[in-house]
Parts: structure tokens; sequence; C-alpha cells
């Protein structure tokens, strides 16, 4: 299982960290566009004054990196290098690269460790965690994959200046998320200090990547392939975002920003069938609020799709068993479970009426 770490500098002394976990000085360097040019130079210098050898692969910042088509362009860039079992995969960047480079380090010579620097919000607190690597199949998202832990998971809060707002927010729909699954404490601590850690406000920030960062990991290590309903809570809100994702096309939405919704709906759903207080559902709007609900296109979109739509979208989901939606829902903030039964059509699609209604009236304000 992985060593997470967090700290800043987090690539100081990488050289002895990796010999403390039996890592080679020998890294194939993962970065895209926008990661080399943010942060190539300094992490490269490092390893040349660490004594690495390295061997440095760039891919476009797009989510079409991740293919096989490109996987197999880096597998050559690779070979030619001479890249064998005794070296490393280092991945420095967003879901995007950390997936690719999870993907090829867990089939390149029948697999080389991965050890993953995540800088965009969402992968510190979520996709460089838990060793899910995948990439994408004409047909479907994520399709094609491995279980592959990161030997090593450096997380340095401090990259993050430079994010863009909207990749912050919906970084932090995940950080929220894991407050309503897993812990009404971090849940208050959000409550308190969303507006500190979306401004990048230290010491909330770092307390916030942490906990996330710690939950996520709690949770893969009791429930490594999602085999007993526990990781699946992690997808709180992802039944209906993943089907919003599909009618947005993957384009319009960020998946944070559809899972935002999402949460919304699934509060909702939780309320209307009896598992989630009346407090607890307005506490957790409360909350939601705070995101600055995605305004003009995107809200008027959402408010623009037919339940019906939506719910039908959501069936192509991957996630589905027996063609029955699976739904996580909540008994309470810090309590999520995974419900066994079959949802009514129906209540799916008033909860997405529901959260329509808050939504618009998010708009009137
Ligand atoms: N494996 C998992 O468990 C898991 C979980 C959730 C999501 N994912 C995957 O993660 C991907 C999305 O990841 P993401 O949201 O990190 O997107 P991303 O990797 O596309 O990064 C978003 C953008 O931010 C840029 N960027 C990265 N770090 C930056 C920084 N510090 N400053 C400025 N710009 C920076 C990137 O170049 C990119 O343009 C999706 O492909 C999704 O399927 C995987
Ligand atoms: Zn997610």
């Amino acid at each position: 299982m992985s060593t997470i770490r967090v700290e800043t500098p987090v690539i100081a002394d990488l050289g002895k960290l990796f010999k403390a976990h039996g890592l080679s000085k020998k890294s194939v360097v993962l970065f895209d566009e926008h990661t080399r040019k943010l942060f190539g130079d300094s992490i490269l210098k490092q390893l040349q004054e660490e004594g690495f050898q390295f061997k440095e692969l760039v891919v476009p910042a797009r989510e079409a990196s991740k293919s096989f088509g490109v996987a197999f362009r880096l597998y050559g860039s690779m070979i030619e290098a001479d890249v064998d079992r005794s070296w490393n995969m280092l991945v420095v960047g967003g879901g995007v690269v950390g997936d690719l480079g999870g993907f090829i380090a867990a089939s390149y010579f029948r697999g080389i460790p991965v050890i993953q620097l995540p800088t965009t919000l969402l992968a510190m607190t979520d996709s460089s965690i838990g060793g899910k690597v995948a990439i994408n199949h004409p047909l479907g998202k994520n399709l094609i994959g491995f279980f592959h832990s990161p030997e090593l998971v450096l997380i340095d809060p401090s990259y993050l200046a430079t994010l863009p707002q909207r990749e912050i927010y919906s970084g932090m729909a995940e950080v929220v998320k894991y407050g309503f699954i897993a812990d009404e404490q971090l849940f208050s601590f959000f409550e308190r200090h969303f507006r500190d850690i979306t401004r990048l406000k230290e010491p909330y920030l770092t307390e916030a990547v942490k906990r996330s960062a710690f939950i996520k990991d709690d949770v893969v290590k009791k429930d490594f392939r999602e085999t007993d309903g526990l990781r699946a809570t992690l997808n709180f809100g992802h039944t209906f975002a993943h089907g919003l994702e599909k009618l947005a096309e993957y384009r319009y939405l960020r998946h944070g920003e559809a899972v935002t919704i999402g949460m919304v709906c699934a509060l909702f759903l939780s309320h209307n069938l009896g598992f989630l207080n009346q407090e607890s559902l307005d506490r957790g709007l409360a909350l939601l609020r705070k995101f600055l609900f995605p305004k003009g296109v995107l809200n008027r979109r959402f408010l623009a799709i037919e339940g019906t739509m939506l719910l039908e979208s959501m069936f192509s989901d991957k996630k589905k068993q027996n063609k029955q939606l699976r739904f996580v829902l909540l008994n309470k903030i810090g309590e999520a479970f995974l419900l066994d039964e079959n949802v009514d059509d129906q209540q799916a699609i008033n909860a997405i009426a529901d959260a329509q209604k808050l939504f618009s009236q998010e708009l009137m304000r």
C-alpha cells in the first residue's frame, strides 16, 4: 500500500525517500504540457542534483491523452530510452496524467512502480490515491485499466497556487464529499473554512487536503477492489454526475461541477426516501450553495435537462448492475451507505426536479 506524504516542499530529499521505499534513482517523469512548463524545470533540476537518471515525457493537457494511442507512443519512447524493470514512473500533474502514467506503469514490462506527484486539488485528494488507473475507450471513460497502487503519493499543496479557480472548485467538490460521507467534524470544518480553503489560505488548505487524502486512503485500504460497498460510498453524487457528464459530452462540465450538482440530487433523494432528516438536508444544501453554482450557461443547461433524459443517461453509467442504478445515500452528515435496493425511477426524477428548483432559485438571487 502506498505511503502518502503531505509537505512543502515535498520533493526535498527525494533520493533518500526513494531509497527508503526501495525505489531506484531511475525515473521516467511524465508531465502534461502545463505541468511541464510550470514545474518541470525545478523538479528535473532537483532530480539532477540528487543524482537521478531520468527520461522526460510530455503529453497534451487534455482528457484525450488518456488513450491507447498516446500510451502506445510513450511505450515506444521508453523502450528506445532503454527503460527496463529497474526504473519507476514519476507522474507530475492532474488526474489525466495520473491515470495515464499509472496505466503505463502497470503494464510496461509487466509493471514498474509508480510515484504520484499530484498538482490539482482533485488529484491530491482523490485520483492519485487508491490505485485505480485507466485510459478511455471510444465507447466509454476509464474502461481499460488496472488496480496499481502508487508506491508513494507526494502531495505539496503549494503547487495549487497556479491552478485556475474553476479547477479549484472542481476539486473542492470531492473534498467536501469526504465530509458528507465519512466525517461530520470535517464537514463542520468545511462549513467554517470553505472560503479559506478555496482561496488557498494556510493552514486550512493543507488541513483540508491532508484529511481528505487520508479518508480516501483509509476507505481504499479497507475495500481495495470495491467488494463490500465501502469504496462505493466514494461515489456519493456520482450516479447523477456521470449521467450529467455524459450529457455534456465530457466537455462542458468539469467532473467536480457534475459531482456538485450530483450531490445536491443525492441529498434530496436521501431525504425523500426517508433516510436524511430535514435539518441535515438543509445543512448539506447550505454548504453546496457556497460553490457559486455554475452560473449562466452551465446552470441553464442543467435546468433545461429533462429528468427522464438525465435518468436515461445515468443508465449507461458503468457502475450499474443488472440494469439497476446504484445510489449512495446519506443517513446523516458524515455517514453514507450504498443502497442495495432498486430506486423507483420516479424517485430519482423527483430528486432531479428538487435540485433544479433549488438551482433556479439560485439563478434568481
Ligand atoms: N483514478 C481515480 O481514482 C480517479 C478519480 C477521479 C478522477 N480521475 C480522473 O482524473 C481526471 C481529471 O483530473 P483533473 O481534474 O486533475 O484534470 P487534469 O489532469 O486535466 O488537470 C486539469 C487542468 O489543470 C492543469 N494543471 C494541473 N496542475 C496545475 C497547476 N498546479 N497549476 C495550473 N494548472 C494545472 C492541467 O494541465 C489541466 O489543464 C479524469 O480523467 C478522471 O477520470 C481518476
Ligand atoms: Zn469523482
